[in-house]
């Protein structure tokens, strides 16, 4: 033990291949509640602020270093990557990390998997503290389970005296029915594990080079061994296929929820919720049926989520209301309506009061503090001023077929339904647009701009053309129903022609 009763080490095993999983991704990068299976490993560890923390990778080793040196850097802490290169046992696997680490190193090394997504900080302290206080050489954290089928057996003798780990595939009968099993989460004494690590033989059913075996040859050393009975056994379990991945998934999801309803949320429905870890929530945040929040999001106080809204990287201000939306990387002010139907993506950006409304797609959009985009409508590389409204059905032309462009549109401008902005392209303050308008040129401030063809009547063309058919029943009988004097009252850009 270092003088402080910190972890000298912990050392993480993932270098196994997950062969159940059957998949082409490296089980310990498959997510939990958003965060990989190894992450989950690496933060539990670190909470505990050891001296040294390594990962010991091997299957798919690129791609899990690669997301460790990442998380290394959010840690603000070094996390080592031993390599093991061929998987001969957890033993094996242990004896790589160690290789690592300084070989004077002295105190407690701590070893845990980077399968297990629930085992947390508290749960490690826990096992090092009782290792320390009882002067253990070897403490294995267990755990009493229904089904202890697969995992290594605890083995007591009759004073209940822990004296070794029998593996699920070597055990006798009678060991088979013990229901406390080896959670594969240890503290060793170092030296004590260096000197067993040396003695490990191949003599069992998968010829591997069994971690478990420690304890047994400490005990035979004379040196004190036991156990740790973890309380809530769901924290040790490990993911070995994408069966025990949904389970634990939706376990991890379902604490979570917990934690935030305690925490003043309210979750209408917590069985259609997913909440992610890396996500804030503020006291009284509705969130509706079907919701779910992705890394990264953060809510405010009062907003309400959903029902049915996916929110992944956004911010959300207080008293926002988000319906039926999907939203990535969007940051959403105070007391903004969005939705029903939007799709927010990366860098939209509406400001307090806005509104987005149902069937609009926005995108590196801004919108400025009360606009609103109300319906069916694509906004893209625009900035929208303040109190500004968007007529029904207007398209953001960005796109030229090479490049981006951006369209400014001022404060307090009306634009009316059906228009296409071509960027690049600026309505002025206060400016109002006509409805179809296709805009290409900039708009003063204060002007109205129409750019449409103008309309024209073609009188009695019906009648000439599609006799006999039921449109022109109709206008004969509209024609006769009319007064005489109405006739000639046309409105003055109506232009009769024949055609
Ligand atoms: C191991 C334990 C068992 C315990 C169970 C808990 C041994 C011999 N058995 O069995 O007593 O009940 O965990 O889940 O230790 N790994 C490596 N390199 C290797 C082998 C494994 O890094 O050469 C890693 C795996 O990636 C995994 C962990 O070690 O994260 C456990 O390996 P696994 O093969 O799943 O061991 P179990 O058979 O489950
Ligand atoms: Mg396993």
């Amino acid at each position: 033990m270092l003088p402080n009763g910190r972890a000298a080490a912990v050392i993480v095993l993932a270098a196994g291949e997950g062969s159940r999983m059957r998949s082409a991704i490296p089980k310990v990068l498959h997510p939990v509640a958003g965060r990989p299976l190894v992450e989950h490993a690496v933060r539990a560890a670190a909470g505990l602020d050891p001296e040294h923390l390594a990962v010991v990778v091997g299957y798919g080793r690129d791609a899990v270093t690669a997301h460790l040196h990442e998380l290394s850097a959010a840690l603000g802490r070094p996390v080592e990557t031993p390599v093991q290169a061929e998987q001969r046992g957890t033993g094996h696997a242990v004896a790589c990390g160690l290789d690592m680490l300084p070989a004077e190193l002295t105190g407690t090394v701590l070893v845990s998997y980077g399968d297990v997504p629930l085992l947390d900080t508290a749960t490690l302290a826990g096992l090092l503290d009782v290792h320390h206080r009882a002067r253990h050489a070897v403490t294995v954290l267990s755990a009493t389970v229904d089904d202890p089928s697969g995992y290594g057996r605890i083995v007591r003798d009759p004073d209940g005296e822990v004296t070794g780990i029998v593996e699920h595939r070597d055990a006798t009968e009678p060991q088979r029915a013990i229901v406390e099993i080896n959670s594969g989460v240890y503290a060793f004494d170092v030296t004590v594990l260096r000197s067993a690590l040396g003695r490990l033989g191949t003599a069992n059913s998968q010829g591997e080079l069994y971690l478990t075996d420690v304890l047994g040859l400490a005990r035979d050393d004379g040196l004190p061994v036991g156990a740790h009975r973890c309380p809530d056994p769901q924290l040790v379990e490990g993911v070995n296929d994408r069966v025990q991945l949904a389970a634990l998934g939706s376990e991890c999801n379902r604490r979570l929820l917990e934690h935030w309803m305690r925490a003043g949320v309210t979750i209408v429905d917590p069985a259609s919720v997913r909440v992610d870890l890396d996500v804030e929530l503020a006291a009284d945040v509705v969130l509706h049926p079907g919701v779910q929040l992705h890394a990264g999001t953060v809510i405010a106080e009062g907003a309400q989520i959903g029902p049915d809204a996916t929110l992944s990287g956004c911010a959300v201000g207080a008293g926002a209301r988000v319906v039926r939306t999907h939203a990535v990387d969007a940051t959403i002010g105070p007391q903004v309506s969005v939705g029903p139907f939007a799709y927010l993506r990366p860098g939209t950006v509406l400001a307090a009061a806005a509104k987005v409304g149902a069937f609009v797609e926005t995108k590196n959009a801004s919108v400025g503090e009360g606009a609103k985009v109300p319906h069916l409508s694509y906004v893209g590389d625009a900035t929208i001023g303040a109190g500004t409204n968007i007529g029904a059905a207007t398209v953001f032309v960005n796109y030229d077929g090479l490049a981006k462009h951006h369209t400014t549109i001022g404060a307090h401008a009306r634009t009316g339904a059906d228009n296409m902005f071509v960027a690049p392209v600026t309505v002025g303050d206060g400016a109002y647009t006509a409805a179809g308008s296709v805009i290409t040129a900039d708009v003063p401030p204060g002007a109205m701009a129409v750019a449409r063809a103008r309309q024209r009547n073609v009188a009695g063309w019906v009648s000439r053309r599609r006799a006999g058919t039921r449109a022109a029943e109709a206008a004969r009988a509209a024609e006769a129903a009319q007064a005489p004097e109405d006739q000639h009252e046309q409105h003055p850009e109506q232009q009769q022609e024949r055609a």
